[in-house]
């Protein structure tokens, strides 16, 4: 009798826990477990084990740099978030890539289920040289909060040229150098044939603003802002999700998109990116595509309402698919505070549909339960 009233307890807890509001606040503190407010900017989250992990940049008061490196939060509704710890710590060693103070932005972490090692992409600049550098970092781990270990960085795709890059594109010999100012008609044209691609094919493309996208046949992909800024990179990854394999296209050449987030809903492809000014917000940008490899269409901006012009007043960081649940997808952004980077604030918006495109409209509060039925 008395396990029998224990159990039938047990039920009751369990189906109001399922059926309790899980309420997010876009653009409010969030507390973690310590009540302190989640400082994983510019994150990713990854679901692993009946679980969330959130993978963010540590800001600091004053200072966006990587001072401390790349945190880890966990939770199991994606409302109540534990701190676990800084899950890549920056070194002390200066001659390290990742040395503290260098510019680690961007973090995301995928699982490989053939090595069962869990791999972190994040953008890295080098110690005092601004934003030059470029890079790609990648690091790596046997447990999810890690600690990962840092494995090189690099500029990806050296000496391989994009698929979509005609030959004649390719052959051409009109540099950045031939032109005293950017931004003319001639400059745009030579821009969007390539001609930053062809500067970098020896050295490798820049990596700056990426996610990571891994499709339903485990291959994964790296997204990122190159050339300047000016054109998204799409790359595949190696099996073990360690290196790129040198295959990679070139999307909206010139399009001058950063911020790329990516997802798949019934076979077709949505990247939201954000125009490049910095810490400031612009209006969001979507993008689709029926292959990964491209064709990529690019479609209005797919935010609605007062402040659609600026995302809300945010950046796009990460797309994320709720576990479980069809169709539903959480759009995370960033609200930077370049003054006070440690009180950024996070905005998660679900992704509606209208006509099979995606919708974002602001809610001061919403429940996931709810929204996602
Ligand atoms: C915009 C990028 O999206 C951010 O990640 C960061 O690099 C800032 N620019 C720096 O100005």
């Amino acid at each position: 009798m008395k396990s029998y009233i224990l159990f039938s307890f047990a039920i009751v807890l369990a189906s109001c826990s399922a059926s309790a509001p899980v309420i997010i606040r876009p653009g409010e503190v969030w507390p973690d477990d310590r009540g302190t407010h989640v400082n994983a900017h510019g994150g990713g989250v990854l679901y692993h084990d009946h679980t969330y992990y959130w993978f963010g940049e540590h800001k600091g008061e004053r200072s966006s740099a990587a001072w401390v490196g790349v945190t880890c939060y966990s939770s199991k509704n994606l409302a109540d978030w534990k701190h676990e710890g800084v899950a890549l710590q920056v070194s002390p060693d200066t001659a390290s890539d990742i040395r503290a103070g260098s510019v680690i932005e961007r973090p995301k972490v995928i699982y490989n289920k053939k090595t069962k090692k869990f791999v972190m992409y994040f953008h890295l600049e080098l110690f005092g040289r601004g934003y030059s550098a470029a890079r790609v970092g990648i690091a790596v781990s046997d447990r999810v909060t890690g600690p990962y270990t840092f494995l090189r960085s690099y500029r990806p795709c050296a000496g391989h040229w994009p698929l979509n890059m005609t030959e004649e594109q390719r052959a051409a010999t009109i540099t950045p150098g031939d032109f005293p100012e950017w931004w003319t008609a001639d400059w745009r044209q030579a821009t969007n044939d390539g001609m930053f691609t062809r500067r970098d094919f020896e050295g490798g493309q820049m990596s700056r603003d990426m996610t990571l996208y891994v499709d339903d046949d485990g291959k994964a992909y790296h997204i990122y802002a190159s050339e300047e800024n000016l054109t998204l990179h799409l790359a595949e990854l190696a099996d073990d999700y360690l290196s790129h394999t040198g295959k990679y296209i070139r999307i909206a050449p010139g399009g001058h998109n950063e911020a790329p987030a990516l997802f798949k809903k019934e076979g077709r492809y949505f990247m939201i990116t954000s125009g490049c000014t910095g810490w400031a917000p612009n209006a969001a940008r979507l993008h689709t595509a029926d292959n990964i490899w491209g064709p990529w269409t690019e479609h209005p901006n797919p935010c609605v309402g007062e402040n659609a012009h600026l995302t809300f007043r945010s950046q796009s960081t990460y797309i994320l698919p709720v576990a479980g649940k069809k169709n539903a997808f959480i759009f995370m952004a960033d609200r930077w505070t370049p003054y006070h980077p440690i009180d950024a604030r996070y905005i998660w918006l679900p992704i509606l549909f209208e006509n099979g495109l995606p919708v974002l409209k602001w809610y001061d509060q919403w429940d996931l339960k709810e929204v996602f039925q």
